[in-house]
């Protein structure tokens, strides 16, 4: 059997460099707060950092919209400043990988800057422009930012094509030239010393050359309507359906796979790299080892309940659909999406729902990731003033459904839902004004949470285990030690369970078996296992029975919302 890489190992936790740590007091976080957390960050036990863009930006898309890729964003830093991140970073053993925003640049990266200068420039088909027809745009495609997916220019009378906002247009991947230009632009943190990439939006880099109409042929008012209908957060199949329909000929393009193997083939001329694609489709991890090292399973975060059913059915679909060799990858929330704490709470056992949530995350076969906050239990918020919002959708989202009659105060109220701030705001390190991101008087880039003052910060639970933080840096602990939860086959049990979700992971190379069972229910249980080479289990955590207790699986009782993992005895 071959030795897992470090990756397959590793627990990554996502940083949001503009909401993390302000360390010099301008309401923005920066490198200086994020190297004086990375003793905070070693001690939880995470092994790998993912940074979202760093890089100068005129964040219009909160840094996802980049004018430069080889530098650091003033704001956040210098690159001396980022270096020594890195090299602290590696000291205590943690890796760090960055965001490659391939689809797209800003739109005042000098490249499209020289693009749209003249029709002539050298750069003019590092982008995507087309003629008008009959006097607008030249198709009926759309962004999922709003509107129209072109943006005319009238410097030189053409259009240009942007899936995302209009101060991100898409570059074109057809032109070898660009291609070069962001290799160069990859190496070059490569050469620092980073441990690889997660690849933006890899979906929506090639789209059909002929550029026909969509077929969906949607207003830009019912387009808006699915967002209200909770996509991206909540997709049922309907939902899936409609949106592949609206952007059918935007996403998933020819092309896309063979880029991915040229993206390899840079990344392998290094050794011990990673790339993770923000894309759930099993097709990015090429034949297993030809594409992409890992892809999120998405479809896991993507319910209201997490309950045993949607578990083992997603379980047993993503695991049967890799190809062999590949290693899955499993997440609950991100910088875009709803946070874990809020998406799964019931209004009763929010807490304990949430220490599931971990667990779960950390007992799957798979690489987690985890993001920035979620260990201390941190909420959405919710804005209440449309001038703080500082998501550009969210916005639009608003205007437009103010613009199509609803109340301003509902539509507010929809769009702070909707808006990804409600995940960005600051990370609550202390119960100060600010919650200790930023000096009290200053004017945070988003408004805190106001929660952190019942709890929700670091320094209330830092030093009591009994706190999420606690919970947190014992599971992270714990799965460190445990060679089962880190290589182990994954055998569910009790598969038409309701309440529980109980399963095996077996260590071929240690030997080691552990059975999990995670109650996501407020009901207790009288489990009966006997079809295990067992009949005893030594427990090596559980939030209700003691450590090393022994088990018998005959009769194993489950308290509600108890989290137990055993070691098989023999
Ligand atoms: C990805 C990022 C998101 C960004 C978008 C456009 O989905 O995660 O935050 O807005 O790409 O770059």
């Amino acid at each position: 059997m071959t030795e897992l890489k470090w990756w397959q190992k590793a627990v990554f936790y996502q940083i949001y460099p503009r909401s993390f740590a302000d360390g010099n007091g301008d309401g923005i976080g920066d490198f200086i707060g994020m190297i004086d957390k990375l003793d905070y960050l070693a001690d939880l036990g995470v092994d790998a950092l993912w940074l979202s863009p760093h890089f100068p930006s005129p964040q219009f898309d909160v840094g996802y919209d980049i004018s430069d890729y080889v530098d650091v964003a003033p704001e956040y830093g210098t690159l001396d400043d980022f270096k020594r991140f890195l090299d602290g970073a590696h000291e205590r053993g943690m890796r760090v990988i960055l965001d490659l925003v391939m689809n797209h640049t800003s739109h005042l990266h000098e490249w499209f800057i020289e693009s749209r200068s003249s029709r002539d420039n050298p750069k003019r088909d590092w982008y995507i422009w087309q003629d008008g027809r009959d006097g607008g745009p030249p198709n009926n495609w759309y962004s999922p930012f709003g509107g129209s997916a072109w943006e005319y220019d009238e410097a030189t009378g053409q259009y240009y094509y942007h899936f995302f906002l209009k101060e991100q247009p898409d570059l074109n991947w057809r032109n070898p030239e660009v291609k070069e230009a962001m290799w160069d632009a990859t190496r070059f943190w490569l050469d620092l010393g980073v441990d690889g990439y997660r690849l933006d939006a890899i979906g929506t880099i090639f789209e059909n050359p002929e550029m026909p109409d969509q077929r969906s042929n949607m207003t830009e008012e019912q387009l808006r309507s699915t967002f209200k209908r909770g996509f991206p957060d909540r997709p049922d199949k309907k939902l899936i359906e409609l949106w592949r329909s609206i952007f059918e000929e935007q996403v998933e393009w020819d092309g896309v796979h063979q880029l991915m193997q040229e993206l390899r083939t840079v990344m392998d001329e290094y050794p011990d790299r990673v790339l993770v694609g923000e894309n759930d489709d099993v097709k990015y991890y090429g034949n297993g080892s030809n594409e992409l090292h890992l892809a999120f399973n998405f479809p896991l975060m993507r319910t209201n309940r997490l309950t045993p059913d949607w578990i083992r059915a997603n379980q047993q679909e993503r695991l049967a659909s890799l190809p062999p060799g590949a290693w899955p990858c499993n997440t609950l929330n991100n910088h875009d999406s709803t946070r874990v704490y809020t998406r799964y709470k019931d209004g009763l056992h929010d807490d304990a729902i949430a220490r599931t949530a971990l667990a779960l995350m950390l007992t799957l076969r798979g690489t987690p990731f985890l993001y920035n906050g979620e260990e201390i239990g941190m909420s959405d918020y919710y804005l209440t003033d449309i001038n703080l919002f500082r998501d550009p959708p969210a916005v639009w989202f608003y205007y437009g459904q103010v613009a199509d009659g609803l109340p301003p105060r509902e539509a507010l109220e929809l769009a702070a839902i909707y808006s990804r701030d409600r995940c960005r705001t600051p990370m609550q390190w202390s119960n100060t004004p600010n919650a200790g991101f930023s000096p009290d008087d200053v004017q945070t880039w988003l408004p805190v949470n106001p929660n952190y003052a019942q709890g929700i910060n670091v320094d209330d639970q830092q030093y009591n285990p009994e706190s999420m933080l606690g919970f947190y840096k014992r599971m992270l602990s714990l799965r460190k030690q445990t060679p089962a939860l880190i290589d182990g086959d994954y055998t569910p049990l009790h598969e038409t369970a309701e309440d529980y979700f109980a399963f095996t992971r077996q260590s071929q190379k240690s030997g080691q078996t552990c059975l999990v069972i995670l109650n996501l229910s407020d009901k207790d249980h009288n489990l009966k296992l006997d079809d295990l080479p067992s009949r005893q289990a030594r427990c090596i955590f559980s939030n209700h029975k003691l450590e090393d207790e022994k088990v018998s699986l005959e009769e194993l009782k489950i308290a509600p919302f108890e989290i137990f993992i055993g070691e098989l005895v023999r």
